[in-house]
């Protein structure tokens, strides 16, 4: 028998439902009714609370801290003064602090748990501007759902993934956590893991909730320099910037990150234009924005704020909700509020959206459902994860050369050397973000080749990296100085048949605060790659990197490069199924590889320039003493086997452009094709890049056959953004251009009329 009030709640539903409002609706209203009950209860302190988030700081299975700040800390849990948490994982520790605020503060709100499960968690996968070069985004939102699941098994809730931000420049140690220089794929990435992060339903126990960030423009950093001026125009704004955080907002993320930097002169964590102008009214964005670590209190660094006090106030009237360890709202925000500086207004939208999210995920029903020990025992690390990763990591990595046929290598009929410290290494490969990961716990290119019976010599060659930290907060300390086992590498090249060398950057070269000014293969491994080539140029490299390499010396010498970048646990194993042909390489470069790093920023969506060349005479924009050329552009990656691509058509129907192209697999093996559209709008009201990204395809084909490939372009993506933001879709002529990277040659004209 139903209960009277079931009976009423049951009778309401079906009453509702014939109103014509559906139950997503019916649900967030009840939502909102019951964030308004609550805040009601609140006091000031305790709404300031939810907009507090400390990072984690001393083990909350032990003993409770007696003295200092982590006392400070302790005592602001019980009291209500913290709304979320980061870096306190594992299902144990979460529960306990979880039972400390929940049991102890006076109304009982739960706490979100944080944490940068940003490619992978226990088990990890390759870095995401790697995932980003398979161009396949069922694989990468699977990626994306293997670090949710093993970080909520262990308790987390809120991953501060994925990363959006476009970057032109690799000396920029974060472009190994974005998808790279392209909106257009950079927006279709962010989509695929906010998915992948936050599943179809946020309540399940293996959704995380996802955060874009960093909000906005931090890629554009000047001179690649982490944390640096920001200074770009109102069309990149629009145009390259905002492009992927406005699909994943479309896409339901549930948080925004406020960059570091500085936009138009104001820093984005209290900019009011981007905030509460574009995100919240404009896109309508109705989840959190966090501050980044320590972005409030550093306005006072940039010279924008006085104190605390103003940080406070700054930012929260420009919408930044939640404050990451800048203590200047728990501190500050309640007087900032007597004395009229912020509205209670704004206090309470913000606090709204916090307890928005701890609905949605259901904490408020069961705040301990992220602490379940058997599914911690279980999902925070499964045989599926592995196999997710290998498959992820070999569909990640890029066949950048390959004359002659050397790969796949064929083992059993030749003498293989392998050469390079890193062919050893089982931590670099790992990555930046691997905080939950166990230290050295990837499989290492020879623990690869063993597993896969390849016989073969092994020698270091060099040092990469000299005794002294490998660890995330770190400066590593390079080997420039010894080189003393390049003699026996040259020894054992000498008697191979093939060498096989791995070398590149240091899995902990790349990420924040590891900016580089030279992008050459970090220190002795250019003079080993070229002591090993005089005695035997049959080699293949197998480039790691976290970012785009300028290998020019290697792209004009080394028969075979496989770029591998970090590919996560299961390097080894990937590396050796792509070198062996068990994986036909399919990746293609989301992020141009320059010549030389003095050739930054290089991208291939740059304005046509009133001097493109290239002429006789020198007044044309380019360089005299290095090709203005990148060395291998976007878009590009070759396979095992060939493709080809003919008969373009295009038609319009409608609001669409249709575009169809007929690819070939003209080579010996099957294989996978990223076949590429590009457009080039010939004159427009504001001057357009030469080429832009708007539609990709991954076809696999056997060898010998033919496919028609069809794209439906929408006419709303011929259009671009003004300086204001507005779409502006003109009328007139396009270039379409169809084919394997951005210098596709195959094109045709088509006059666009509304
Ligand atoms: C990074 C963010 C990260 C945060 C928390 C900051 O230093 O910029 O991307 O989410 O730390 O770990």
């Amino acid at each position: 028998m139903l209960s009277r009030q079931r009976k009423f709640l049951f009778f309401f539903l079906c009453f509702m439902v014939v109103q014509g409002l559906s139950a997503q609706q019916i649900l967030s209203d009840s939502i909102e009714r019951a964030i308004d009950r609550l805040l009601l209860k609140m006091t000031l302190e305790e709404k300031v609370g939810q907009m507090n988030q400390y990072n984690g700081f001393w083990d909350v299975t032990g003993p409770a801290p007696q003295a200092g700040a982590d006392k400070f800390k302790y005592d602001h849990f019980k009291q209500g003064l913290v709304g979320s948490v980061l870096n306190v994982r594992g299902v144990n520790q979460v529960r306990k602090l979880q039972e400390l605020v929940v049991n102890e503060s006076r109304l009982g709100i739960p706490l979100l748990f944080g944490f940068d499960a940003v490619h992978g968690y226990n088990t990890v996968l390759p870095i995401p501007l790697a995932e980003a070069a398979s161009w396949d985004l069922p694989a990468i939102e699977r990626s994306a759902r293997v670090a949710a699941t093993e970080a909520a098994s262990s308790g987390i809730n809120w991953t501060f993934a994925p990363m959006v931000d476009i970057s032109r420049d690799a000396r920029w140690g974060r472009v190994m956590e974005g998808a790279g220089e392209d909106p257009y794929l950079g927006s279709q990435i962010a989509v695929a893991r906010v998915k992948g992060f936050q599943g179809n339903d946020l309540s399940s126990p293996f959704s995380v909730l996802a955060t874009a960030k960093h909000f906005a423009g931090y890629g554009f950093a000047e001179g690649g320099r982490d944390y640096n001026t920001v200074d770009v125009s109102a069309l990149t704004l629009h145009n390259v910037i905002l492009p992927p955080f406005n699909a994943a907002v479309k896409a339901g993320v549930a948080s925004v990150m406020n960059s570091f930097n500085i936009l138009n002169g104001i820093p984005a964590t209290a900019n009011h234009y981007l905030v509460q102008d574009i995100l919240k009214k404009n896109w309508k964005f109705n989840g959190v924005v966090v501050s980044d670590w320590g972005s409030g209190v550093e306005m006072i660094d940039h010279g924008f704020a006085e104190n605390l006090s103003q940080v406070a106030s700054l930012a929260a009237n420009a919408g930044s909700d939640v404050d990451m360890e800048s203590y200047a709202y728990v501190n500050h925000l309640k007087e900032e509020v007597r004395k009229g500086t912020v509205s209670l207004a704004t206090i309470d939208q913000s606090v709204r959206r916090v307890l928005r999210l701890k609905h949605l995920l259901g904490l408020f029903k069961d705040p301990y459902k992220y602490c379940d020990t058997t599914r911690e025992k279980v999902y925070a690390m499964h045989p599926e994860h592995t196999q997710v990763a290998r498959d992820m990591a070999r569909r990640s990595m890029v066949l950048l050369r390959n004359e002659n046929n050397v790969l796949p290598l064929q083992p059993q009929k030749k003498k293989i050397a392998v050469i390079g410290s890193l062919a050893a290494d089982k931590n670099s490969p790992l990555g930046n973000w691997r905080l939950a990961a166990k230290d050295s716990s990837a499989v290492s290119l020879l623990e690869g080749f063993d597993a896969a019976g390849i016989s073969y010599r092994y020698a270091p060659g060099v040092k990469l990296v000299t005794e002294g930290p490998v660890h995330f907060v770190q400066e590593l300390a390079i080997n420039n100085h010894d080189t003393s086992g390049i003699g026996y590498a040259v020894d054992i090249a000498k008697d191979a048949d093939i060498v096989v060398m791995m070398l590149g950057e240091h899995g902990l070269q790349s990420g924040e605060g590891r900016s580089r000014a030279q992008l050459d293969l970090p220190g002795l491994q250019q003079q080993l790659l070229e002591a090993v080539y005089a005695v035997n140029p049959n080699i293949v490299l197998v480039l790691t990197t976290g970012r785009p390499l300028a290998i020019t010396w290697a792209a004009e010498h080394i028969p075979a490069i496989l770029l591998a970048w970090q590919p996560g646990s299961q390097s080894g194993h990937a590396i050796t199924d792509v070198l062996l042909g068990q994986y036909n390489p399919s990746g293609k470069l989301p992020m141009t590889f320059p010549r030389s790093d003095r050739q930054l920023p290089i991208y291939y969506n740059q304005f046509s320039t009133g001097r493109p060349g290239p002429k006789k005479e020198v007044f044309w924009s380019h360089y005299i003493d290095e090709s203005h050329a990148p060395l291998y552009e976007f878009g590009y990656g070759k396979s095992y086997t060939q493709f080809s691509y003919s008969d373009l058509q295009l038609s319009q129907r409608a609001d669409t452009v249709l575009v169809s192209v007929k690819l070939t697999n003209t080579g010996s093996l099957h294989g996978e094709e990223v076949a590429q559209l590009y457009i080039h709008d010939r004159v427009s009201s504001l001057v357009r890049p030469i080429r832009e990204l708007k539609g990709f395809k991954k076809v696999r084909l056997d060898s010998g056959a033919s496919t028609v490939v069809s794209f439906e372009l929408p006419t709303s993506l011929l259009g671009y953004y003004d300086g204001e933001g507005k779409l502006l879709l003109e009328p007139g002529w396009f270039d379409i251009y169809v084919g394997g990277g951005s210098a596709a040659t195959l094109s045709a004209g088509f006059l666009y009329s509304k």
